[in-house]
């Protein structure tokens, strides 16, 4: 924005965004969407875990918009290092970790980094955000990347969630997300940090770890291994092209209003079941194999212990305040997905690393078919 006075560094704040786990799936997709659509630098702390990949950001390679951080957000000290160099207009909260089956097997990382973690990285942002002068102090904004899951589950016929719906979360990755959109909540009310918390629905798309159902469905798929699919498959979740949920974030950092919480969703409510049959059409079709369709492969396995039926994402909050809709349908959207696995064969190849395969040992090799 013009009109600003430098700050004591002698460059402007809103030149440069602070994004965390910017190396993970959305955060990829979003340091793309924002660099291509802004053209402002995006300064990019992620501590690579199996779920941070560099390989997905390749293509920013040598571009000074992209400064790439290895590190912790519980690191207090690098992060207010970072922000004292970069100065940022904003920090973009995405790191985390995200994968409900692995919270089953260890909930103690979704703790650390999830809670502990966003509570560190709250208070390097006021600290920073404290002494700024005037302008700048206003022109400030934390946004907290959330979920749909902090919501709980849903009946059959229920209304979607609204961001009035009560926090009622039910796996340890729940749990902790709602902790902290309860710190970020808080950091607001109490300290005044200027914040705005998105809650969002499943997301899919190009540079998801294969261990969430469309990717591991696809990967596995070609693959010719079996697909499985939890209980019955009728639960229910609300998908979001990533794409989509990017271009959300960018509405809600520029307009969004200071201390709300805005929910992103897809309106595509589908049964996981739907889902998994959709991909193997699409793969017929892309790829066919001589082996017959690819329909054959589903298999169902015992259930995740807790699994929540149905999520929906009631979005017109976000679409009546800043008039954001979704622009892909479920259709188009798993269409593009598709194509982007097939297109990225080494991208898809290089995450199936040992500590992928020993995932795949400890969340599938104890479920029996159901
Ligand atoms: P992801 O697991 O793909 O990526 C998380 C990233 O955070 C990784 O790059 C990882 O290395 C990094 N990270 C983990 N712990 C860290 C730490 N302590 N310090 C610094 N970096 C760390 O996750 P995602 O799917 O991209 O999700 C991003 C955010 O969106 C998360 O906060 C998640 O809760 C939220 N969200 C995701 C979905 C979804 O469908 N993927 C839906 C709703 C909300
Ligand atoms: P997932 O992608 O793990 O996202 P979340 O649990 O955050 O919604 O799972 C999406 C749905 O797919 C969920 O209902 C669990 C189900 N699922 C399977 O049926 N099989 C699988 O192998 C995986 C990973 C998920």
């Amino acid at each position: 924005m013009a009109g600003y006075a430098p700050g004591p560094g002698g460059r402007n704040l809103d030149v440069t965004i602070l994004v965390t786990g910017g190396a993970g799936f959305i955060g990829a997709n979003f340091i793309h969407d924002w660099i291509a659509a802004t053209g402002e630098t995006a300064v990019n702390l992620d501590a690579l875990t199996y779920a941070g990949n560099l390989e997905s950001l390749e293509a920013l390679a040598g571009d000074p918009r992209h400064v790439f951080v290895r590190g912790d957000i519980g690191d207090r000290a690098l992060v207010e290092r970072l922000l004292g160099e970069h100065r940022p207009r904003a920090i973009v909260h995405f790191a985390a970790e995200s994968h409900v089956d692995r919270s089953i097997h260890g909930p103690g990382t979704f703790v650390q980094t999830n809670v502990n973690g966003t509570f560190e990285l709250l208070e390097a942002a006021r600290g920073y955000w404290s002494p700024l002068p005037g302008p700048d102090r206003a022109r400030f904004r934390f946004l907290h990347v959330s979920t749909d899951e902090v919501y709980g589950t849903l009946r059959p016929g229920e209304p979607a969630f609204t961001e009035e719906h009560r926090h009622l979360p039910n796996s340890p990755y729940a749990a902790s997300k709602a902790a902290s959109d309860h710190l970020v909540r808080a950091w607001h009310h109490t300290y005044g940090l200027p914040v705005v918390t998105t809650n969002c629905s499943n997301n899919y798309g190009p540079y998801q770890f294969p261990e969430k159902l469309i990717p591991l469905m696809i990967v596995n798929g070609l693959a010719g291994k079996p697909l499985p699919v939890y209980g019955d498959g009728m639960q229910v979740r609300d998908w979001l092209y990533v794409r989509d949920h990017c271009s959300a974030i960018r509405e809600v950092l520029e307009r969004g209003r200071i201390g709300e919480t805005y929910n992103v969703g897809g309106w595509n409510e589908k049964p996981n079941i739907e889902i998994v049959h959709t991909i193997c059409s699409l793969l017929d079709e892309l790829r066919p194999d001589p082996a017959g369709s690819h329909a054959r492969l589903v298999t169902h396995v015992a259930d995740r212990p807790g699994h929540d039926r149905r999520y929906a994402i009631d979005a017109r909050k976000l679409e009546r305040e800043l008039g954001w809709r979704p622009a892909e349908t479920f259709e188009s959207g798993i269409r593009k997905t598709v194509r982007w696995y097939l297109d990225n064969a080494d991208w898809v190849r290089n995450v199936q690393t040992g500590s992928y395969r020993a995932w795949l040992d400890q969340n599938y090799g104890h479920r029996e078919h159901a």
